[in-house]
């Protein structure tokens, strides 16, 4: 099939990446010129496992292309699909402005040569969204333009996105028009997955209800790991004593610095704005996003009590990204962290696999005291504490004879629970967790 994808960053270019693997056609659009040229020349902007050799590996087959033009996009593909930012704003609601400038140039891009076409919102969207969308492309293109809407949201996480876009869960196809269910079924046939099949604002519904709920499951563990810590039990057994039951499930159940990234902070705001414009205060939304938001407090207060004055402190961090596998630094808890602790007059060395290069060119830390090391033990030099902020599992395979080598004093908060109490305090490392007992250094 012929699929265009307007807007190319995590999710259009993972999506149309994986769409060409599958066999269709696919013309990735972005207004972003630098980046259309950088992938035209074979350079991928972001880092995202297995992505880069099928990048190439679609645009050398012919099936995958790159573009500036939303005209080019619509002339192409039978399906066109909306990948654009849907940012907060402040107050919480979404700034859905990307998604009517798109859906205003599809509509203006339509000829009288332009068949039947898919409009596909995949960017995650206000219930109604789709609505707003239709009214929008009937205003702005030809009389007689002939399209459908649909909502498919998309499910992929950051640093496994090809393999949840070959493999998914299940796919979710919203619309109200028959044609246009019976091409998304095509474009879909190639993966095997069940289908959801429903009308526009409950597809729409789906992704938002979806990401609250996994946000509710971190908020949950982590308000569990508090009482664990006041009662001296331990999480991580709650956390597997509690996901061995089916109904359950262990993922999510993490107690950790909380979440952040792109799409969570700004999803759950998003739903307690729709709830409440619809006329549901969504007051349990409101908690698990306070329990969040008091988890890097509660952490920071832990480095305070330890650290006392954080003034001149040197500090190491490891970990930038906002997750494991990534290199996105967006709503990242581990830069939140560097903020608050650079503010409080610390001096940080930071160290990540992937993502010190997003960090510079998008953290805002111009002028602050804060420097980036070669690799995961060059940052522990003359250390008075190592703060772990992302999962990365290279973490978890630390090396505590070179940590205390390093160290100017071996002490460890682990924001993610990956190192254990036991080891760490038989090396003789004062380390610190979330949720779980503490064990003084033997
Ligand atoms: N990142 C994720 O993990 C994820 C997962 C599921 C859903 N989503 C949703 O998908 C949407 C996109 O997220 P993202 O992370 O890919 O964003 P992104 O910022 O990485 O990419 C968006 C791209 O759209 C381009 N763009 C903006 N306006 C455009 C226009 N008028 N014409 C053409 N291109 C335009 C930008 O240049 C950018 O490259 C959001 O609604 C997000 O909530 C994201």
């Amino acid at each position: 099939m012929k699929i265009s994808i307007i807007g190319t960053g995590y999710v259009g270019l993972t999506t149309g990446t994986c769409f060409a693997e599958v066999g269709h056609h696919v013309v990735c659009v972005d207004n972003n010129a630098e980046k259309v040229a950088m992938l035209r020349n074979g350079k991928i902007p972001i880092y995202e496992p297995k992505l880069e050799e099928l990048i190439i590996k679609n645009v050398n087959a012919g099936r995958l292309s790159f573009t500036t033009s939303t005209e080019e996009g619509v002339a192409h593909g039978e399906v066109v699909m909306i990948a654009v930012p849907t940012p907060p704003q402040p107050d919480g609601s979404v700034d859905l402005s990307f998604i009517e400038k798109v859906a205003r140039e599809i509509a203006e891009s339509f000829t009288e040569n332009t068949g039947y076409r898919v409009i596909v919102d995949k960017s995650t969207v206000p219930v109604k969204t789709g609505q707003k969308v239709a009214e929008t492309v009937r205003r702005y293109a030809p009389a007689n333009a002939e399209f459908g809407v649909c909502s498919n949201p998309e499910f992929l996480r950051e640093g496994c996105a090809v393999d949840d876009l070959l493999n998914p869960d299940r796919i979710v196809i919203g619309t109200n028009d028959d044609k246009a269910t019976a091409l998304m079924q095509q474009v879909y046939a190639p993966f095997i997955a069940p289908v959801v099949v429903t009308d526009v604002e409950s597809a729409e519904l789906i992704k938002h209800a979806a990401n609250s709920f996994l946000a509710l499951k971190i908020s949950y563990i982590n308000a569990v790991g508090r009482i664990c810590e006041k009662s001296g039990a331990d999480i991580e057994k709650v956390a597997e004593g509690i996901g061995m039951d089916k109904r359950i499930g262990r993922s999510f159940l993490n107690a950790g610095l909380g979440y952040g990234g792109s799409c969570f902070p700004k999803d759950i705001k998003a739903f307690i704005s729709i709830s409440e414009s619809l006329g549901y205060p969504f007051e349990l939304l409101k908690q698990v996003e306070q329990i969040n938001e008091d988890q890097l407090s509660l952490f920071l207060g832990k480095i305070r009590e330890k650290l006392w004055v954080l003034q001149e402190k040197k500090i190491a961090v490891w970990g930038l990204a906002f997750k494991q596998n990534t290199d996105d630094v967006r709503e990242s808890v581990a830069l939140k962290l560097i903020k608050q602790m650079l503010n409080e007059g610390a001096a940080i060395t930071a160290w990540d696999p992937e993502a010190i290069e997003t960090c510079k060119r998008f953290g805002n830390f111009e002028g602050a005291n804060l420097s980036y090391a070669e690799d995961k033990y060059a940052c522990l030099d003359d250390a008075e504490a190592l703060v772990i902020a992302t999962e990365w599992p290279d973490f978890a395979n630390a090396d505590f004879a070179e940590i205390k080598k390093r160290m100017k004093t071996p002490l460890i908060f682990d924001g993610r629970n990956l190192l254990t109490p036991e080891t760490a305090s038989s090396q003789g490392i004062e380390y610190y967790s979330v949720g779980r007992p503490t064990i003084q250094p033997s």
